[in-house]
């Protein structure tokens, strides 16, 4: 199965021009939405803030009141509740904000591995073997160090939420003209047929908790950085994300 992440009335694998036409389109439509986002955000944070803040004395003023059990418990799930909206608001952000690409030239492999190094204390708590299988090339491209692996980390969150009883994690890269393609693939549950046109969509959340934003701000970091991103996925064995990276020399 194959999905580019967008609704289609043809499924058959787009062109490579369809594909460069959906990505500009995207990001030409989350820069505006970005726009309003920004203004919005900023309207929206300090009336927040300002209510944090006099929440936190309102509790301070009624402490050791033994005879405001009841208005502590409603403080706190009021500072619960902001704090809530707060998070909410970030996640927005963070996928529909303005994206400032700090681009640099840098080893993919290096960073593949720095990932893996990170992320292997949670995936050996959970039973998940990580690792990693590098191209020999070394290749270099311009990338934004912290935004990439932002979005690589949501792919290997995923993946490893895919294997609640434990299983393979593997990240593999290879080069191939002038691109570096960078698979992070799961032994896992697998995605239905159901659930594949919109798994970039924002806010598309199978899981209890979930917020669907993870895939959804992945997908906009790599075409941020005139890259792909494609997902093959064969339920109940495993699922592969391709990530497609123009090499440094290719521009
Ligand atoms: N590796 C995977 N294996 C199986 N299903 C997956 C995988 N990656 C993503 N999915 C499906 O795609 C959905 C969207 O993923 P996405 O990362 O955008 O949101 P989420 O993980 O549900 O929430 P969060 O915002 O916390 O990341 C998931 O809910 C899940 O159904
Ligand atoms: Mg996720």
């Amino acid at each position: 199965m194959n999905n580019q992440g967008t609704r289609r009335e043809h499924p058959e694998i787009p062109s490579r021009s369809t594909r460069e036409h959906d990505r500009l389109a995207r990001l030409h439509q989350l820069a505006t939405l970005g726009e309003l986002a920004g203004g919005l955000a900023h309207e929206l944070k300090n009336p927040l803030s300002t209510v944090k803040l006099n929440l936190q004395l309102l509790q301070e003023d009624l402490a050791g009141r033994a005879d405001m059990e009841r208005s502590h418990a409603r403080i706190a799930t009021l500072r619960r509740e902001v704090d809530r909206l707060a998070e909410t608001l970030d996640d927005f952000l963070r996928f529909a904000g303005r994206m400032e690409l700090h681009l640099t030239p840098m080893h993919i492999n290096r960073l593949v591995n720095d990932m893996v190094d990170f992320f292997q204390p949670q995936t050996h708590a959970a039973a998940v073997r990580l690792h990693a299988s590098l191209c020999p090339e070394d290749p270099l491209c311009r990338l934004d160090g912290n935004l990439f692996k932002q979005a690589m980390l949501n792919l290997m969150i995923n993946a490893m939420q895919a294997m609640p009883g434990g299983g393979d994690l593997i990240i593999r890269t290879h080069v191939d003209g002038n691109m570096v393609f960078v698979d992070v693939s799961d032994t896992g549950t697998g995605i239905s047929p159901e659930a594949m046109p919109h798994l970039f969509e924002a806010y598309f959340t199978t899981k209890k908790g979930g917020t669907g934003l993870g895939l959804a701000t992945t997908r906009r970091i790599i075409e941020e950085h005139q890259g792909h991103i494609q997902v093959t996925s064969e339920p109940g064995r495993g699922t592969n994300f391709r990530l497609e990276m123009p090499l440094e020399t290719a521009e």
